[in-house]
């Protein structure tokens, strides 16, 4: 017998506020049907429209409303549920959950386990249409957009307060539909081991100082998150950051371009996709002074001598066998001329070109504006999305070269 397209996966299904929660109950039914356990959390202002009652029996599963409910038996319900779900989905999301999603705001247990979640998750927003086009309800959408949460859109019609507009909750099918896409789309890495690189080395010039960059290693944590939410064993080569790893990843640490050179040597036979998001250090100084170096005191010149460190993404691409290889090009200038430059000599199969000049993209943002490359000469410019949406769109790109090589 075929499996059903949502087997044993975990569905946190988040229910707040509005009219339009009992069609959450339909919701939750369907996703059932596919083969999904399904945890419904209710707001307080959603169990006024829809019982908890209902939800139990059309999931099976306790009803989770209180911040100090314990259904699970020596388990913290919101840690729990937050840990297990493969993905959370809120229908209806209220402009007020929005607002409160947007701000970290953990006030009731719905908003807790939001907080408390690294699944990705998908908002089906219902609400008035003035409230929805008030711009802080925009804000907020475009915020949590820029963080990887995704929405399926609101539709057109005759809105509970009598008045004709956009902000009706998607048809059960739709949202049902978006579910069964985010999460079959996503195992197609299953199996595969990817390397990935991010962040910025340092270079030390002394005990105290180094050399470095604007990298915040956002733009290869979500492509490292992106993967193995795509089913693969990832491992993360990184630079010094101050974000947290993303969960069920393997994270080495290294400070100098060799060094990650070194870590990136000693993994990439095994690996099957092996992406170069880091920006290492392409210059260490000639010589590392012992001691702190001392400033004279007199407005006098101080003179670096720089040598060049090795092309970490260049030296591993020159031996590869059955591996994709994927690089990032960071410009100021020029950009596909100079992108498509470093893919032949990089001997890459794709490079991911950022403008860092442009507003919303490159180092430190939240999202990013790229053009993929590919070897073949294809040319496929993407516009501004979330450094994890980038990073699907490379994976889809990566994937697909994957199965036309093997
Ligand atoms: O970390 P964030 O703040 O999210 O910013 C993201 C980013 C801007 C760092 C990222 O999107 C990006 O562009 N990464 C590549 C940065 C870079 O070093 O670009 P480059 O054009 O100098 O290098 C081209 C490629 O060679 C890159 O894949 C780079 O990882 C690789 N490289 C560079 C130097 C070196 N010594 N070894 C390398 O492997």
């Amino acid at each position: 017998m075929s499996r059903l397209p949502l087997h044993d996966r975990v569905i946190l299904l988040g229910v707040s506020g509005s009219i339009a929660a009992y069609r959450a109950a339909d919701v939750a039914s369907q996703l059932r049907h596919l083969g999904a356990q399904v945890h419904v959390a209710l707001t307080a202002h959603a169990a006024e429209f829809i019982g908890p009652v209902t939800f139990y029996a059309l999931t099976g599963n306790p009803v989770l409303s209180g911040v100090f409910d314990e259904p699970y038996e020596g388990k913290i319900a919101h840690i729990h549920i937050a840990q297990q779900a493969d993905l959370v989905l809120i229908a209806p999301a209220t402009a007020n959950l929005l607002a409160k999603m947007a701000h970290g705001i953990a006030d009731d247990l719905l908003s807790t386990l939001l907080l408390a979640t690294t699944a990705p998750v998908l908002a089906a927003p219902a609400m008035n249409s003035v409230m929805l086009a008030h711009p802080a309800t925009q804000a907020n959408i475009a915020l949590l957009q820029s963080r990887g949460v995704r929405f399926i859109e609101p539709g057109f019609g005759v809105l509970a307060c009598r008045t004709e507009g956009y902000g009706k909750l998607a048809d059960v099918q739709t949202i049902v539909q978006a579910v069964v896409a985010q999460l079959t789309a996503a195992r197609d890495l299953e199996g595969r081991r990817v390397l990935v690189t991010a962040g910025a080395t340092r270079e030390p010039l002394d005990p105290v100082r180094f050399l470095t960059n604007r990298s915040s290693g956002r733009m290869g944590y979500a492509v490292a998150e992106a993967a193995k939410a795509r089913g693969a064993q990832v491992t993360l080569l990184s630079g010094a950051v101050a974000i947290p790893p993303p969960a069920g990843v393997e994270v080495v640490r290294v400070e100098t371009t060799e060094e990650m050179l070194r870590a990136a040597q000693a993994r990439f036979d095994a690996c099957d996709l092996f992406i170069a998001a880091a920006a290492p250090a392409d210059y260490t100084p000639e010589r590392v002074a012992r001691q702190k170096i001392k400033k004279g005191g007199k407005g006098e010149t101080l003179t670096l001598r720089l040598r060049e460190t090795p092309d970490i993404v260049a030296t591993l691409a020159a031996g590869k066998s059955r591996q994709i290889v994927v690089g990032f090009a960071a410009e100021t200038e020029n950009l596909l001329a100079h992108a498509a430059e470093k893919l032949a000599r990089k001997r890459l199969d794709l490079i991911v070109a950022n403008d860092v000049t442009a507003e919303g993209a490159g180092f430190e943002t939240e999202t990013n504006i790229v053009t993929l490359l590919f070897a073949d000469g294809r040319v496929e410019p993407l516009p501004k999305m979330s450094k994890r949406e980038v990073a699907d769109r490379l994976l889809d790109a990566a994937v697909a070269l994957m199965q036309n090589a093997a």
